[in-house]
């Protein structure tokens, strides 16, 4: 299993350290413009190996996509985050040229591969993945919804006083501020709805705090976060490589499911080695039909602003 992340900056490095110490893949490739960092990340990445018990043989390159080739998967991390105060679609102008070189170069060596993309806005960035690779759609995986998702656990957990193993939940819709759609009606503590321990109110605290979570982390940081969203993707690559057939909501291409079409929009997905085994079209409230709906709208906007 060979999988190459582009973009050692953060999210890149944290994504690669999180699939080598999971122990599942024999090779991973990180690469990056910059001369020698993806090389001295590799290297030191590579001198935590004995120390954490991982065999992941990682290499580190600098622009040489040649060192991709026959890549099983293939992560997009490259672009610039946001900065405090800003939103994931202002990164448009400079990210949409940066995925789409990316994304061309990566599929010239590895045309079978599936990609995962990370990149803000991110699902207009996995959108124009599938605009520039013509990959099948079951191999274009935005990751989004598997992030807000840990988020939304965390601040279950929190607001319940219990542990987050004990908690489960999902969210759909949009990766942006004002377009994520946390569950709350389907969300449990071991299998009880969290309805019944949490009033309305307390429910939309956690629901608002989820939405925010990335930027919150930004304004603290002053940059985007990285370890969240590496153990993300390290999630998802880890079930296509072990063809788990787990369950995230991520952004994919939908073609009339939950009456959205020619969009890349968050949805419950069944992952495994194939990449996007099954959408799974779960039966929404009419509420959550609603926000489903101006959130795609939202990210429809922002794919208006690419130049195909
Ligand atoms: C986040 O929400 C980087 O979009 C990512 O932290």
């Amino acid at each position: 299993m060979k999988v190459t992340v582009v973009g050692a900056g953060a999210v890149g490095a944290s994504c690669a350290e999180y699939i080598a110490i999971k122990n599942f893949a024999s090779e991973v490739v990180l690469l990056d413009i910059k001369e020698g960092y993806a090389e001295g990340k590799a290297m030191d990445l590579m001198q935590t190996a004995s120390l954490n018990g991982f065999d992941t043989k990682i290499t580190g390159v600098t622009n040489d996509y040649s060192k991709t080739a026959n890549s099983d998967i293939c992560v997009i991390t490259s672009g610039i985050p946001r900065k405090p105060g800003m939103t994931r679609e202002e990164l448009i102008g400079i990210n949409a040229g940066i995925v789409k070189n990316v994304s061309s170069s990566l599929i010239e060596h590895s045309p079978n591969t599936i990609m995962i993309v990370v990149s803000n806005p991110m699902d207009t960035m996995a959108y124009l993945v599938h605009k520039t690779t013509n990959l099948p759609k079951h191999k274009i995986i935005g990751m989004g919804g598997a992030l807000d998702s840990a988020r939304f656990k965390y601040r279950l957990a929190e607001a319940l006083g219990g542990p987050i193993s004990d908690v489960d939940g999902m969210v759909l819709g949009g990766h942006s501020d004002t377009g994520m759609i946390p569950l709350t009606r389907l969300a449990t503590r071991n299998g009880v709805p969290v309805s019944e321990f949490l009033s309305e109110e307390r429910l939309n605290t956690v629901k608002e705090d989820t939405k925010v979570g990335g930027a919150t982390l930004t304004k603290l940081l002053g940059t985007s976060a990285w370890y969240a969203p590496g153990a993300a993707v390290s999630g998802l690559v880890q079930a296509i490589a072990c063809d788990q057939k787990k369950m995230f909501p991520c952004s994919v291409l939908l073609e009339g499911e939950y009456g959205l079409n020619d969009i890349s929009f968050g949805v419950p997905v069944i992952l495994g080695k194939n990449g996007i085994e099954k959408i799974v079209d779960i039966e929404l409230n009419q509420a959550e039909k609603d926000n489903m709906v101006s959130s795609a709208e939202a990210v429809r906007k922002v794919n208006d602003l690419l130049e195909l």
